[in-house]
């Protein structure tokens, strides 16, 4: 006995004629993937393995010492990875440079991995509250494979000059 929907299927399929029947076939036919729809997926999911060769795990620990495990990948930026992983980290200048909100302290073993900081990330963090020798502005720290299992830690305060009243010279 045919179910409902085969009757429904046979009633549509009586309206079109041999023709437009093999016509609708060829149109069904033409939605499936080509032998190059194929070969470009496969690329792609090459090309996937490649980034997750680009991975680097690092470490953030958050202002109440919770250390929260996140993967990165080189090229990126503590603060955009921070934030994309809701860690508090603010960035009010979203990485112009014009402030410290993105302080971090980055594990000792991983400090010198770091280029020198320049001149105007060093004034900037000349300005952040709880400045120390392994201080460095999340937002200037290019994640790179030699970062991998680096630990970065929040400062317990962070100061907001646009909050607080202060305004950056241009520059
Ligand atoms: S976000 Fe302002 S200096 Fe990094």
């Amino acid at each position: 006995m045919l179910s409902p929907f085969d009757c429904a299927l046979l009633r549509l399929l009586s309206f079109f004629s041999v023709g437009e029947f093999r016509l609708l076939l060829i149109c069904i036919v033409s939605t499936l993937p080509t032998p190059t729809a194929i070969a470009s997926a496969v690329a792609f999911q090459t090309e996937d393995e490649s980034c997750t060769a680009e991975v680097v795990n690092v470490v953030f620990i958050d202002r109440s010492g919770q250390k929260i495990p996140v993967q990165g990948k080189v090229g990126d930026d503590v603060l955009h990875l921070a934030q994309r992983h809701g860690i508090d980290l603010e960035g009010a200048c979203e990485a112009s440079l014009a402030c410290s909100t993105c302080h971090v302290y980055v594990s000792q073993d991983f400090v010198d991995k770091l280029p020198t900081p320049d001149e105007q990330e060093e004034d900037m963090l000349d300005m952040a509250p709880l400045l120390q020798e392994n201080s460095r502005l999340g937002c200037q720290i290019i994640l790179s494979k030699e970062l991998e299992g680096a630990e970065f830690t929040l400062p317990k305060i962070t100061r907001n000059f646009y909050v607080d009243g202060h305004v950056p010279k241009p520059h």
